[in-house]
């Protein structure tokens, strides 16, 4: 049976459990149990063992994950390549040819499930994907997703300028009829949008003419779907675009008059926006995804993420697979880390992000960014089991089942193999946790559930 035909049993979790408090605080709870219902709900998170009644002793580590807040799933296949390339001259040369080829239904499948598969072995819970233009391959996504228990934001990625004439719309009136496919195609999968949502995606201002950036912004009015694009990643997009809307003030501006510029907005980048443009975005709630290593990568810039906070924007994190090199979101919260200190050498210490401000980005804050903050990002009574089950030298124990209405356990144990304790194991939590945002990988995720199902087990 695919993923989400195995049924759910009520389960009680049992560990240590580790999410974000607030942007400065970490919640680390060292001997908890969570319980979670057969909807995947948590009914109960229990700070205390003994008061469960079970002796099961669990040394295992669990970690509220993790919203991959921009992602291009149909350039999954380039992860890595890029040359000494930026933005512009990117597209042309590497991007756009792989898109384009993704028309091949069977070449999408394969590259989608490879991106699913990969995602959600790094611990990628829920994810914005870009697809590509093609309604059929985009379609075969959100199924893909929804097989593979991922949750996901798909959308079908609009351009009728400035593309290439073998990847390009033929015109607003079209793109606007393959957006609707693909909306009703997620319908007609997975009515209430509970795992997969349709996510209108305009690629940038340049890849779009006036109409139909204001037919998208009618459709989102219309239907209530979110948004997705880029904003000011790169010096020479900037003054394409002002250049292409010399009527708008600024880059954000073309955005708001165009009705895109809305609280259900998740704008990649924001590199180079200026103070006024910061302000009319938060003004208008619309969300930043911060997307350091492909920033690095593409030398686009240094996005200055503490001057967003301190205004008070939303920020989540983003792969940006591929002009980021890698799917993992851990790599992408120790990037923020890194890339914020390369701001602050520039522009002052206090831009420095700390883990907790990472992760809180990676966390809550990227839920809040997709908008399921109520879901997704943290352990809390009513919120949904999407969670990553780490290990350092840790192993899982056989996991016992009771059955017959009766909960089950999941429960973990020092590896016998493990190293010399002063190797391992002597460190305060809160460096452990540090330990593994700058040195851990995919390796030590173990187990992912998303809405209670068990969606990647290592082997
Ligand atoms: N701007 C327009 N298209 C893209 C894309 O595919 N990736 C990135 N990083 N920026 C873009
Ligand atoms: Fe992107």
């Amino acid at each position: 049976p695919t993923t989400r035909e195995k049924s759910l049993h009520r389960t009680v979790y049992v560990g240590t459990f580790i999410h974000c408090e607030t942007l400065q605080k970490l919640d680390i709870c060292e001997d908890g149990a969570i319980g979670v219902d057969e909807h995947g709900k948590i009914v109960f998170v229990e700070r205390n063992m003994e008061n469960v009644g079970s002796a099961i002793v669990a040394h295992g580590w669990e970690d509220a994950r993790q919203p991959d807040t921009h992602i291009h799933a149909s350039q999954y296949p380039n992860a890595g390549i890029f040359g000494q390339s930026t933005l512009l001259e990117w597209l042309n040369t590497y991007t756009f040819p792989l898109e384009s080829s993704l028309a091949d239904i069977n070449k999408a499948r394969a590259v989608y499930s490879r991106c699913i598969s990969r995602t959600l072995s790094n611990g990628t819970t829920t994810a914005a994907y870009y697809a590509t233009k093609h309604v059929d391959s985009t379609n075969l996504l959100a199924d893909i997703c929804l097989d593979a228990g991922q949750r996901a934001f798909v959308g079908r990625c609009c351009m009728d300028n400035l593309s290439p004439d073998y990847y390009k719309d033929d015109s607003a009136e079209t793109a606007i009829a393959d957006t609707r496919s693909t909306i009703d195609h997620i319908k007609s999968i997975d009515s209430a949008y509970e795992l997969i949502t349709p996510i209108i995606t305009p690629r940038f201002a340049p890849s779009c003419t006036s109409p139909l950036l204001h037919a998208l912004g009618q459709l989102h009015k219309s239907t209530n779907v979110p948004m997705q694009t880029h904003i000011s990643e790169n010096l020479g997009e900037v003054q394409l675009v002002r250049r292409l809307f010399p009527e708008s003030t600024s880059y954000a501006q073309v955005y708001d008059t165009h009705g895109l510029l809305t609280p259900k907005m998740i704008l990649a980048h924001a590199i180079h926006i200026s103070a006024s443009e910061r302000d009319l975005i938060r003004e208008r709630d619309a969300k930043i995804s911060h997307c350091p290593a492909s920033n690095s990568a593409l030398t686009s810039g240094g996005a200055k993420v503490r001057w967003l906070l301190d205004s008070g924007i939303t920020v989540g994190l983003g792969t940006d697979v591929s002009g980021g090199y890698s799917p993992s979101m851990l790599e992408a919260v120790r990037q923020a880390s890194l890339v914020s200190r390369h701001v602050a050498m520039l522009d002052g210490d206090a831009a420095k992000l700390s883990i907790e401000e990472v992760l809180y980005l990676g966390t809550r804050g990227g839920a809040k960014v997709v908008g399921l903050e109520n879901k997704i990002g943290g352990f809390e009574v009513g919120m949904e089991w999407d969670a990553q089950l780490i290990g350092l030298t840790l192993v899982p124990e056989a996991e016992t089942e009771q059955h017959g209405g009766a909960l089950s356990h999941a429960s973990f144990k020092l590896s016998s193999n493990e190293g010399p304790v002063d190797i391992f194991g002597w460190e305060s939590w809160d460096e452990r946790v540090a330990k593994w945002v700058y040195n851990g990988d995919d390796r030590n995720t173990l187990s992912v559930w998303v809405k209670g199902r068990l969606v990647h087990q290592r082997s």
